[in-house]
């Protein structure tokens, strides 16, 4: 595929991102209008909508037609914004700028930061549980929303936390440790995307395994392209504050491997995913894509 194509696909899809966004995030008015400001602030600043993408092309991969996948759109990038909003508050990463823009404490106040972040967790299932009246296959609706709240939680992206605040300025930070903090925190929303395309188009549960595989890659290498970026790269470009690992003491696979081996790494394990994704039949020429670029992405 070349470039320009792609290009222009990955513009397609973020815009029909956005458009499900805006249909799905609650209205700012009434008593809570603060909160639901800085709730639609912190969605609504940007940021490459690469989780709902996912979703969308796992839904479209297994042969998914119809609106049903819509409110997980909204609820994966709920989920994502609002772990983003509380890993960027004072008693966590304690970062400044997101997405190009103030962070939603730094704007809003602290206390207004965990509660727009608390919101949009809850609103997310608020919003898929939506889903069971756009379906004539509510089990798999529910299945769905057990594979979304998994996978943010305590044994997903919520684990990682705890794992990654914990092991903040401790010695004795293991390769197979990393693999844990990246697998849970940053993979796990991944793996949910990809999965959760797959039920709702009714994959088979073979194929939803290897979704779930090849996110976990895909994930793992965009997290430690990640820590790369928080060395190499500048505020302007990423749209929050490098040096963040660095100032909370973190061990990253940068610290532990060197650069040289993070960057090989990331290629490696976007290799493996493309490997699966190819013994998938159907189109998986775009995914495949977005993979490879997302090894040399630089924001
Ligand atoms: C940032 O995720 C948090 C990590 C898992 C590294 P993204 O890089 O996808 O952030 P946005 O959504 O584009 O702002
Ligand atoms: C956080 O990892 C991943 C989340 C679950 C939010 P980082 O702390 O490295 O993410 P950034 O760099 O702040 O986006
Ligand atoms: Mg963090
Ligand atoms: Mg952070
Ligand atoms: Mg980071």
């Amino acid at each position: 595929m070349d470039s320009e194509k792609f290009g222009q696909m990955m513009k397609e899809r973020r815009e029909e991102a956005e458009r499900i966004l805006q249909d799905y995030l609650p209205p700012v008015s009434g008593s809570q209008q603060t909160v639901l400001e800085a709730m639609a602030y912190s969605v609504l600043a940007g940021g490459k909508r690469l989780r709902p993408i996912l979703m969308l092309e796992s839904y479209r991969l297994f042969g998914g037609s119809g609106k049903v996948i819509e409110p997980f759109v909204a609820a994966i990038e709920m989920i994502h914004t609002y772990s983003l909003v509380h890993d960027d508050l004072p008693a966590m990463d304690n970062d400044k700028y997101r997405r190009g823009k103030l962070t939603t404490h730094a704007k809003y106040g602290e206390a207004m930061g965990i509660l727009a972040g608390d919101g949009l967790l809850t609103y997310a299932f608020e919003t898929a549980g939506a889903a069971f009246s756009m379906t004539d296959d509510p089990a798999r609706v529910g299945r769905a929303i057990q594979v979304l709240a998994r996978k943010a939680g305590i044994y997903g992206m919520l684990g990682g936390q705890v794992i990654d605040v914990e092991s903040e300025g401790k010695p004795g930070m293991t390769l197979e440790r990393i693999t844990q903090i990246h697998t849970l925190k940053t993979a796990a929303l991944m793996e949910s995307s990809l999965m959760i395309g797959a039920i709702l188009a009714g994959a088979t549960e073979y194929q939803i395994g290897q979704m779930e595989q090849i996110a976990r890659s895909v994930g793992i290498a965009f997290q430690i392209q990640d820590d790369i970026l928080d060395v190499t790269s500048t505020q302007e470009v990423l749209g929050k504050p490098i040096g963040s690992d660095a100032r909370n003491a973190k061990t990253t696979y940068v610290t532990l491997q060197g650069m040289d081996a993070s960057v090989q790494e990331v290629k490696r394990l976007s290799r493996e995913a493309v490997d699966t994704l190819r013994q998938i039949p159907g189109d998986t020429l775009f995914l495949e894509e977005l993979i490879r670029m997302l090894t040399m992405r630089n924001n």
